[in-house]
């Protein structure tokens, strides 16, 4: 319970495999949905279908016979979207708040858009329920361009919709920061500049209680989770230290990423954060390039082109807006190298990205010139 009259009525996914057909979540996930009970009472946002019965039953557990009033949809993506036409089924008197963009996705999903049952709101707008008030904000791009938050300000509660949100179920005990940060660069990290305009908009509230769609509720210590959001949003640095995303064939530009990592050590560097792009999480590489300052890129020419895992990282950051980076390039090539080349190039999209001077080019093995330039590169790595 998170209030007298406001209750967590959601519920944990522990059958799903990708969320969004591409993540993994090996703890599951959360499709939070909030009850408030007053004078009319509002559900706010529902979830994935197939809970959609176990979610009807936390609201009538908590209600009994009461009925609901009003149902709040703040986004329309299908894991809180997904159980509105049942809903509006269970509950026909109820009618459906949301704004102009949701009510046009809410006709392609379900072949209409409740007509006779809509309430459609703007930026600004309230809902009365008795004691609670609900001021809508529109929040376009967080994550979808028909998002907007709720404040309720008698509680000083944010319904923050996707942002603030992480994979996991809230029944599995986890550290906060590090599934909300794979879950925010994953899902909203293009969308820094509409983030920052929500952020600008929360600070003129006074937040007590941030209730997202996923993850759980946070109640305390509320500075810490802005923070994050603001480093994540601006693109700024979290944490001092060096990435290094590699592919390696054979093993020869392995050695030479491992060389570089044991140098970066020695000279005091605070972090090294080694990964193997054809082995690990695709989403978690991508999370640390945008965590730390420094990213290293080492790969091999494959095709007169780069090799296919270090083409989708490239390509993922890329579409992720990823800037305001220091970047090396380590390329192995035996004939015609031209990674580098390729690399630079499929980079040049992204907003001031500082170069090394060093690179290292290996043919086929590292060399002794080689170690030369993996000294120099770990030099001016530390600088
Ligand atoms: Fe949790 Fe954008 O849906």
């Amino acid at each position: 319970m998170l209030s007298q009259n406001i209750k967590y009525v959601g519920v944990n996914d522990h059958e799903i495999d990708l969320f969004e057909g591409q993540y993994v979540v090996p703890d599951g996930m959360a499709y939070n949905s909030y009850l408030i009970v007053d004078k009319n009472v509002a559900v706010i946002d529902s979830v994935d279908a197939r809970f959609f019965s176990e979610w009807l039953g936390n609201i009538k557990s908590q209600l009994g016979e009461k009925t609901v009033d009003y149902l709040v949809v703040q986004h329309m993506e299908p894991d809180h979207s997904g159980s509105i036409a049942s809903f509006m089924q269970a509950y026909h008197n109820a009618k459906i708040v949301s704004n102009a963009r949701a009510f046009v996705m809410m006709k392609n999903y379900f072949g209409t858009d409740f007509a006779e049952r809509k309430v459609v709101v703007a930026e600004g707008d309230t809902l009365n329920l008795g004691n609670h008030t609900l001021t809508f904000v529109m929040a376009p791009m967080v994550h979808w361009p028909e998002v907007m938050v709720s404040f309720e300000s008698t509680t000083g509660t944010l319904f923050s919709a996707d942002a603030f949100g992480k994979f996991g179920a809230l029944d599995v005990d986890q550290e906060w920061a590090c599934e909300a940060r794979r879950y925010y660069i994953g899902i909203v990290g293009k969308y820094g500049v509409q983030v920052q305009a929500l952020l600008k908009k929360a600070s003129a509230l006074d937040i007590q209680t941030i209730c997202p769609l996923h993850g759980p509720i946070l109640t305390e210590n509320l500075g810490y989770y802005l923070n994050l959001y603001n480093i994540w949003s601006s693109y700024g640095v979290e944490s001092e230290g060096v990435v290094i995303a590699y592919t390696s064939v054979y093993g020869n530009t392995k050695k030479a990423v491992e060389l570089l990592e044991q140098e970066l050590l020695e000279l005091g560097c605070p972090k090294v954060v080694v990964n193997d792009l054809a082995r690990c999480d695709m989403a978690e590489a991508v999370e640390d390039a945008f965590r730390y300052g420094k990213v290293v890129f080492a790969t091999t020419t494959y095709n007169a082109e780069i090799f296919p895992f270090m083409r989708e990282f490239i390509s993922t950051l890329v579409e992720h807006n990823f800037q305001n980076k220091q970047v090396a390039f380590i390329e192995n090539g035996s004939w015609a190298p031209m990674a580098t080349k390729v690399m630079k190039g499929m980079l040049e999209k992204c907003k001031n990205l500082t170069h090394c001077q060093t690179e290292v080019k290996i043919m086929s093995a590292v060399n002794d010139v080689n170690i030369c330039q993996i000294k120099s590169l770990a030099q001016e790595l530390v600088k």
